[in-house]
């Protein structure tokens, strides 16, 4: 075939080319990914146009190019061990939680950091910050969730101010908010954990949620027509004690006959679905929608893994990553995935209506593969100083910072240049 040969001429000229200018090392990475038919990831952070981060003979037949425009499906993949590290640590970085700051706080080992996330399908490049900064230039981004969403936010202000240090601003209701003034950028978080209405439990005061189904939480939906993009993450607060409000009456509950009340235990899956699906409604209702790309960017669950209850001295000491085999996704992890997804699916066709573009951050598998990213015992700050304790509270829901959020942010930047 011609074609072939045109493509085996030019390839003699970029491979003599190369090697010419020293770059064989490079060269020979470029061809495996390219004849693998992988986004290369050293695709100039600039330019996201195919032809102008490739080298100009690189022929670009139609089935060549394919590959590149289908979006990589990031949620089937492997942990692979690698060196490269992460961009900050809990001492360069003054914006994670103390107890996120596992390595600060005496965290002993540190191969959980040397580990990347690869999608079968595809290479997940290195974070960008610059490149991220351009993306969310004159942009508000807010986080809309829980402490798993603060989890995601402090990963995302860390890894962006390793070039740029941002001021953080006091603004109504949200937990906080940073400026990266270099690119009129903020990056937000509002707590709201049920997304809706709702008042927590509290330890000494009400022992069960109230979460209302039919009123999306004004807290943060007043100052939606500000918002440029959305993130979504939720599901931790809905999986404890709770009764569910609609109209002003009481619709059911979920473990409430721990308080022996009357009502039906309708199970909080229903409520997690009922939250986001009003939730998205009112967000499409709302056309805040300014069209320059992802509106709405919906987290999937972040699995949890306490060996042993969580309040009766369970941990998650493990320090490898699971194999594939080794951990499959089930129960409550794909229910409230599973929900997660269909919501978003539901609403997917108005909201193009609507204009708006929808999306889903799957981390929930990857994550699940992940027992030794959690800030475990090291949530305070050298817990075996005095010898082993007998008891010693774990942290198997939160992630050590740096850590394995920060591939849930390199994708989100995969993500953000796709949509664009
Ligand atoms: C390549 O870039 C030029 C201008 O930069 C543009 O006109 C052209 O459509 C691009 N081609 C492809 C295949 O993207
Ligand atoms: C964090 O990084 C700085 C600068 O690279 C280094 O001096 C420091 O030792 C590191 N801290 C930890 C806890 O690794
Ligand atoms: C970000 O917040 C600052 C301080 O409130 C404000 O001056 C700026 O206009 C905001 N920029 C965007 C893009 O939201
Ligand atoms: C709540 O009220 C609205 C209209 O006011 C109605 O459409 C809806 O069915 C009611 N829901 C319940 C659970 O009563």
């Amino acid at each position: 075939m011609t074609n072939t040969n045109t493509f085996n001429k030019k390839l003699n000229k970029i491979i003599f080319h190369f090697v010419i200018y020293g770059l064989s090392l490079i060269a020979l990475i470029y061809l495996y990914f390219f004849f693998n038919s992988i986004v290369p990831f050293f695709i100039p952070i600039t330019s996201i146009t195919y032809n102008s981060s490739l080298p100009a003979s690189t022929p670009l037949t139609k089935e060549k190019e394919k590959p590149y425009e289908k979006p990589c499906d990031y949620t089937n993949g492997r942990w692979v061990h690698d060196m490269r590290g992460p961009l900050y640590n809990g001492t360069t970085c003054s914006y994670i939680k103390n107890q996120r700051n596992c390595e600060v706080n005496g965290r002993p080992d540190t191969n959980y950091l040397y580990w990347r996330w690869k999608p079968n399908e595809c290479n997940i490049p290195n974070f960008e910050p610059n490149t991220f900064l351009k993306l969310i230039k004159n942009k508000n981004i807010v986080f809309v969730g829980d402490s798993l969403a603060n989890n995601q936010f402090e990963s995302l202000v860390c890894i962006l101010s390793t070039i740029s240090i941002p001021q953080r601003i006091f603004k109504e209701d949200t937990l906080s908010t940073y400026y990266f003034a270099s690119h009129d950028a903020n990056v937000s978080i509002y707590w709201s954990p049920f997304l809706v209405k709702g008042d927590q439990r509290t330890k000494g005061g009400t022992p069960y949620n109230k979460i209302y189904l039919d009123k999306v939480n004004e807290k943060w939906t007043k100052h939606i027509d500000q918002m440029d993009l959305i993130v979504l993450s939720f599901g931790h607060w809905m999986d404890v004690p709770s009764i569910y409000y609609e109209n002003h009456s009481v619709i059911g509950c979920f473990r409430c006959r721990e308080f022996k009340f009357k009502y039906t235990d309708v199970g909080f899956y229903v409520a997690t679905r009922k939250a986001l699906k009003i939730t998205l409604n009112k967000i499409i209702e709302s056309k805040f929608i300014k069209g320059n790309g992802i509106d709405v960017i919906v987290r999937t669950y972040s699995p949890i893994h306490f060996k042993g209850d969580w309040d009766k001295g369970g941990t998650c000491s493990k320090t490898e990553p699971y194999k594939l085999e080794e951990k499959k996704l089930k129960g409550k992890d794909t229910e409230i995935r599973s929900l997660e997804m269909e919501e978003l699916e539901n609403v997917k066709a108005k909201a193009k209506e609507s204009g708006f573009n929808l999306e889903v951050l799957d981390v929930t598998k990857l994550t699940l593969l992940r027992p030794n990213g959690h800030a475990g015992a090291y949530m305070n700050p050298f817990p075996f100083v005095k010898g082993i304790p007998k008891k010693v509270q774990n942290d198997c829901v939160h992630w050590c910072l740096p850590g394995i959020v920060d591939t849930w942010n390199e994708i989100f930047l995969e993500m953000m240049k796709r949509g664009k």
